[in-house]
C-alpha cells in the first residue's frame, strides 16, 4: 500500500487529504494521504524518518516550503529558482524536492485563459510571499516582459524583483502608494496576497484603470468568489479562481507519489469543496 502526506503547521485547514483520497478511491489505488501536524522545530528530526515508516513522498505547506530546503538531497531546478519546495520525494535513500505551485498557476492559467499570453502587456501581481513567488517564475518562464509586484511592505518586493531578474524581463517594486497607478494598463492582475480571504480585509483597489479585455487571478480560494473577482466580472474582464490553482498543483504530485496522472474534473472541484 502506497503512503503519502502533506505537512504543516497547523494542518487541519488542509484540502489536500480530501483531493488525494478522491483520486485514490476514484482509481482505485490501494493507498492513503493522511495530514501530519509537524511543528517547524520537529521537521529536520522528523522528516527523514517518513520514508522508514512507509511513505513514499509529502507535500509541504506553510511553514515549511522553504525551511525544508536545507533538508534536501536535491532539489531541482524550478523549485530552486522559486525559494521554495511543496513536494517532497523519497527515493533510495534520498530525499528529493520539487515545486508543483508553479504548474498550478501557469496551468489552470492556460486553461481558463487559452488566448492568454504574458507578453501582451504589463502584469500587476500583488504581493511578495511565497506565493508571489511562484507566480512571478511561472510568468517569467511564460515569457513576460514587464511584471509590477505590489507589496504593502516596500523591502519584500524590492527583494523579490532582485531574485527575479532575467534578460528581456522589467519588473518594479511598488508599495500601496503606488499601487493604483501600476494597475494603469495590466492585461493581468494576480493576487497573491491574503487580502479577500475569509476574515481579513478586502482589497481597496479600483480596477477601472487595466487594461480592455483584461484578466483578474485571485489565488484566495475561501471564499471562492472573492470580492476582487465579483468587482472584476461587474467590469468585464476575464476571472480565474484560486480553487483551480489548488488542484492543478496537487495533480503532478499524485502522480508522483502514486504512479498514475489523474484527472481534474467537476468532481474533484467538488470534493475539494465538501
Ligand atoms: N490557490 C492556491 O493554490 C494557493 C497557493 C498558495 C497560496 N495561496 C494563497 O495566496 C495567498 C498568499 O499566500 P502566501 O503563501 O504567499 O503567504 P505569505 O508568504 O504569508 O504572504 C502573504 C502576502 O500577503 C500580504 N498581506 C498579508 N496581509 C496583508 C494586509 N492586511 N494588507 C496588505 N497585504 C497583506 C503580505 O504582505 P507583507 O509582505 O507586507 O506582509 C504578503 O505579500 C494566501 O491567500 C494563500 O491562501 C493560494
Amino acid at each position: 500500500m502506497k503512503l503519502a502526506a502533506v505537512i504543516g503547521w497547523p494542518i487541519h485547514h488542509s484540502r489536500s487529504p480530501k483531493l488525494h483520497t478522491h483520486w485514490l478511491k476514484r482509481y482505485g489505488i490501494p493507498g492513503s494521504y493522511v495530514a501530519l501536524p509537524i511543528r517547524p522545530e520537529d521537521l529536520a528530526a522528523c522528516l527523514p524518518v517518513l520514508p522508514k515508516m512507509g511513505f513514499t513522498g509529502c507535500n509541504l505547506t506553510i511553514p515549511h516550503k522553504e525551511i525544508v530546503l536545507p533538508l534536501l538531497d536535491e532539489i531541482d531546478a524550478a523549485a530552486r529558482a522559486i525559494g521554495a519546495v511543496n513536494t517532497v520525494m523519497f527515493q533510495d535513500g534520498r530525499i528529493l524536492g520539487t515545486n508543483t505551485d508553479v504548474y498550478g498557476f501557469s496551468e489552470y492559467l492556460r486553461r481558463s485563459v487559452p488566448n492568454f499570453r504574458a507578453d501582451a502587456g504589463p502584469i500587476a501581481v500583488l504581493g511578495a510571499g511565497g506565493a508571489s513567488r511562484a507566480v512571478l517564475y511561472g510568468l517569467a518562464e511564460a515569457g513576460a516582459r514587464e511584471i509590477r509586484v505590489i507589496n504593502r511592505s516596500a523591502a519584500r518586493a524590492e527583494a523579490l524583483i532582485q531574485h527575479f531578474q532575467r534578460p528581456g524581463l522589467t519588473l518594479h517594486a511598488v508599495d500601496d502608494a503606488g499601487a493604483q497607478e501600476a494597475l494603469h494598463g495590466a492585461t493581468l492582475l494576480v493576487n497573491a496576497t491574503s487580502l479577500g480571504m475569509t476574515g481579513q480585509p478586502a482589497h481597496t483597489l479600483n480596477l477601472d484603470g487595466l487594461a480592455p479585455g483584461a484578466t483578474v487571478y485571485d489565488l484566495v480560494y475561501s471564499p471562492l468568489d472573492t470580492d476582487l473577482l465579483i468587482q472584476a466580472r461587474a467590469r468585464g474582464y476575464r476571472t480565474v479562481d484560486g480553487l483551480g490553482m489548488l488542484l492543478y498543483q496537487a495533480k503532478p504530485a499524485f502522480a508522483r507519489f502514486f504512479g498514475i496522472d489523474p484527472e481534474v474534473d467537476d468532481d474533484l472541484r467538488a470534493a475539494a469543496l465538501a
